[in-house]
C-alpha cells in the first residue's frame, strides 16, 4: 500500500472544492485534515464542520490530524462528522491508550502522531494498539516548512518497531514532503505521504499528485 494524502491546510479555501476535485482527478482518494486548537500549536485551523461538508459531497477517506491539547474531547465530534482516520499527539495526553480505544470504538482508524523532538521509545507502550503512526518530519503548527533530515533515521527505527508490533501499524509521514524526498522516504518504510504545499501550492493539484506518485517509485 502507498498513498498520497494531500493536506487541506495548503489549499486555497476560497476554491477548496475545485482544488480537491483536481487532486481526486490526479488519483487522490485520501485527504489530510489538520486540526489546530491554538494551544497545542499556536494557530487555529479547521473543525468538524469542514469534515462534515466534505463527506456530504465527496467519497474520499478523511485523515484527521488532531493537534490539540485534549484529543479525548474532540473524537466524538470528528467521528460524527465522518472522519475515517483520527490521529492525536503522544505529547498531548497521558491517556493515549484510552484515546486510541475511543477512536477505534467509534469505527475509525487510530493513529498516534509524534513530534521530531520526541523519542520513539515513548511509543513502546501504545504501538500495539494503533493502526498507524504519524511521524512528523516538521514541527507541527504550520504548512510549508522544510523537511527535517533526522526523519530518515527515525523512519527506519520506526519501521522496525511497527514490524514487530502485533497490530502491524502503517507509517504516515507529515511535513515538507515533495518530489525531492518522497522516494527515499517510501524506500525506508513510509506508506502514506502527507503533501500540503507540494500538492495545493501548485497550479494543478491533480498533476502534482501524479508527479508525487511517479517520483516515489524506484526508476525501472
Ligand atoms: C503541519 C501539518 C502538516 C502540513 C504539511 O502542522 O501537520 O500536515 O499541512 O504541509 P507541507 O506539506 O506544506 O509541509
Ligand atoms: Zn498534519
Amino acid at each position: 500500500m502507498f498513498q498520497i494524502a494531500p493536506s487541506l491546510l495548503a489549499a486555497d479555501f476560497w476554491s477548496l472544492s475545485t482544488d480537491m476535485l483536481s487532486a481526486v482527478e490526479g488519483g487522490a482518494d485520501l485527504f489530510h485534515v489538520d486540526v489546530m486548537d491554538g494551544h497545542f500549536v499556536p494557530n487555529l485551523s479547521m473543525g468538524a464542520m469542514v469534515v462534515k461538508a466534505i463527506k456530504k459531497k465527496l467519497n474520499v477517506t478523511l485523515d484527521v490530524h488532531l493537534m490539540v491539547t485534549d484529543p479525548d474531547a474532540n473524537i466524538d465530534d470528528f467521528a460524527d462528522a465522518g472522519a475515517d482516520w483520527i490521529s492525536f499527539h503522544i505529547e498531548a495526553t497521558p491517556h493515549a491508550h484510552r484515546v486510541c480505544h475511543k477512536i477505534r470504538q467509534r469505527g475509525c482508524k487510530a493513529g498516534i502522531a509524534i513530534n521530531p523532538g520526541t523519542s520513539l521509545s515513548t511509543l513502546e507502550g501504545i504501538i500495539g494498539d494503533v493502526d498507524f503512526v504519524l511521524l512528523m518530519s516538521v514541527n507541527p503548527g504550520f504548512g510549508g516548512q522544510s523537511f527535517i533530515d533526522t526523519t530518515y533515521q527515525r523512519i527506519e527505527l520506526l519501521a522496525e518497531m511497527c514490524h514487530s508490533a502485533t497490530s502491524r501499524p502503517f507509517i504516515e509521514v507529515d511535513g515538507g514532503i515533495g518530489t525531492e524526498n518522497i522516494r527515499e522516504l517510501r524506500k525506508r518504510g513510509m506508506q502514506v505521504a502527507v503533501a500540503g504545499s507540494s500538492v495545493f501550492g501548485k497550479p494543478d493539484p491533480g498533476a502534482a499528485v501524479r508527479q508525487l506518485i511517479q517520483a516515489s517509485k524506484d526508476p525501472s
